[in-house]
């Protein structure tokens, strides 16, 4: 990893915000609406190491550069290594009056570092929107010859949602570029100035490896960016423990026009300060599955990681084999909130929330719930509630704390008797053409998605805490025959992780 030791013993460096903290920490409103969460000194120097060979002169771009973190580690790394390059050309964006100073003063320094080497550094701060100035060119007439062109770009963009009719979306949307994130804005903005070879380094929530919002984002990245390294960040909010951002942390080393590589590294570090990594090459055909119209990126890491990558890849059978359908919970409580009451009543069907899942099961009715617990069955809601039956429930999200991902309750038409049933939006219900399950297939779906194996392959291609329809669907699962005996096997659901495990386990080492 390339060091920094020759700009830490530049005093003016000492006082950096990115080294010693909050010289320029922007208050915690302000930096949120400009996803303002600067890369700590290690990170930025590991980020910069990533780099493959370099060109003698450099154009290099840092776009939403704060106060220079990256580009100086960038810097660092060519002065430590002394390598070819004879001259960097530096173009950044910041968009932020308050921090420009201290960018100006980075760059400063990185000229003078430079020119004790023997190297030469120009700079050029567009104190503008990256957004929009880039959009504009790359959408506009000019195309082509007013577009900047870069041999490197090192980037810890902003990440904000995006809404369809923010100025942002309407922006990328003249260049071409149909995103709803910040940060997924900027990296397809900036591949597209890279030129053919170009690399490209970036630390991103890793929200974008699944999910059906960055599909198109993934298509594009993918179809124009080989990727070279991927390296995972294990614990949440590891690389900005500082700020208090509890995303999951990916960095990306990608190489613009390139057909993606037989093999790449993936690797993965716990502590804040890149601490001790983990590495191996891994068949690229394992990271995003030939085929697979998702373009899902699924990162293995830990060893328990690839022996859960092993097991699933045992299972051939998916939800349609299974005669299996899952669906979002239709009930969105704020658009019937006439007809939603805190207690069941005359004229009401239970209403079933996560809040109602209990070691296994759907206990019904809540007491002291906050959520209702009941919804009239009118001519309004009808369309909303689904027949009673056996249905498998998975939760939407689920907190930081819990110790899965996917946490499955079982909905038993035999404990809360009704007709019908509303099964709220943050739940995932699993069905049979909008009917309930065969018992035993759902007790064997239940301890199938509830163990640890399912859970390990999961976070594969999932850096954040939501569990989307889409994903369940991706899924590989037993056949219908070894569920079904995985259900039989199981005398009652409140039992613990090690029991589900042991089941799981067990039926797994039957098929085989
Ligand atoms: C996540 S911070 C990273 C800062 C710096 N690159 C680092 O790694 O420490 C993103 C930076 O982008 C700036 N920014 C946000 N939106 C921007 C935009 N539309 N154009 C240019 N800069 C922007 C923010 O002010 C912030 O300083």
């Amino acid at each position: 990893m390339g060091a920094i030791p020759r700009l830490r013993k530049n005093p003016a460096l000492a006082t950096f915000p990115w080294m010693s903290s909050s010289t320029v920490k922007a208050p915690r409103q302000r930096q949120e609406e400009l996803g303002q969460f600067l890369t700590p000194a290690p990170v930025a120097a590991f980020m910069a190491s990533l780099f493959g060979p370099l060109p003698e002169t450099v154009r290099l771009l840092d776009a939403g550069a704060g106060a220079g973190a990256l580009t100086a580690a960038f810097v660092s790394r060519l002065i430590a290594d002394n390598e070819k390059v004879q001259r960097v050309e530096a173009r950044l964006y910041e968009c932020d009056p308050l921090i420009q100073p201290a960018l100006t003063q980075t760059m400063r320094d990185c000229q003078r570092a430079c020119a004790d080497a023997d190297i030469r550094f120009s700079f050029s701060i567009h104190a503008a929107d990256f957004i929009t100035e880039i959009s504009t060119r790359l959408g506009g007439p000019l195309f082509g010859e007013a577009r900047p062109e870069f041999d490197v770009a090192i980037v810890n963009p902003p990440y904000r949602k995006i809404s369809s009719d923010s100025p942002e979306r309407r922006s990328l949307h003249y260049a071409g570029i149909e995103t709803s994130n910040l940060y997924t804005g900027f990296i397809a903005l900036i591949h597209r100035l890279l030129a053919p070879g170009g690399q490209l380094v970036a630390i991103t929530p890793r929200s974008f490896c699944n999910g059906p919002y960055f599909r198109n984002f993934r298509e594009d990245l993918l179809d124009h960016v080989a990727l070279h390294r991927l390296h995972v960040f294990e614990s949440r909010g590891a690389a900005f423990r500082e700020d208090g951002v509890l995303q999951e942390n990916i960095v990306f080393h990608g190489v613009r026009g390139r057909k993606q590589p037989a093999r790449l590294m993936v690797s993965s570090s716990s502590g804040k300060d890149v601490g001790t990594i983990t590495a191996s090459m891994i068949p690229c055909s394992e990271i995003v599955h030939p085929g697979d119209p998702e373009r899902f990126i699924h990162i293995p890491s830990e060893a328990g990681h690839s022996r859960a990558k092993k097991v699933m890849d045992t299972f051939h059978a998916n939800l349609a084999s299974l005669g299996v359908q899952v669906s979002t919970g239709p009930v969105v409580d704020f658009r019937l909130k006439k007809s939603v009451r805190m207690e069941p009543a005359k004229g009401t069907v239970p209403l079933i929330y996560p809040c109602h899942f209990n070691g296994g099961s759907v206990h019904w009715p809540k007491a002291n719930s906050r959520k209702p617990n009941a919804i009239l069955d009118n001519e309004e809601t009808r369309p909303w509630l689904v027949r009673s039956g056996v249905y498998l429930l998975t939760k939407r999200f689920t907190s930081k704390e819990e110790r899965r991902r996917l946490v499955a309750c079982i909905f038993d038409p035999a404990e809360v008797e009704a007709e019908r049933i509303g099964l709220e939006n943050h739940i995932n219900y699993f069905h049979a053409n909008g009917g309930g399950l065969e018992r035993n297939l759902a007790y064997g779906l239940f301890a199938f998605l509830n163990s640890t194996v399912v859970d390990q392959y999961f976070r594969q291609f999932s850096g954040h805490t939501q569990v989307n329809a889409t994903d369940l669907r991706a899924l590989p699962y037993p056949t219908l025959r070894a569920l079904q005996t995985l259900g039989r096997g199981l005398t009652k659901l409140d039992i613990s992780q090690e029991e589900i495990d042991r089941l799981v386990e067990e039926s797994i080492h039957a098929s085989q």
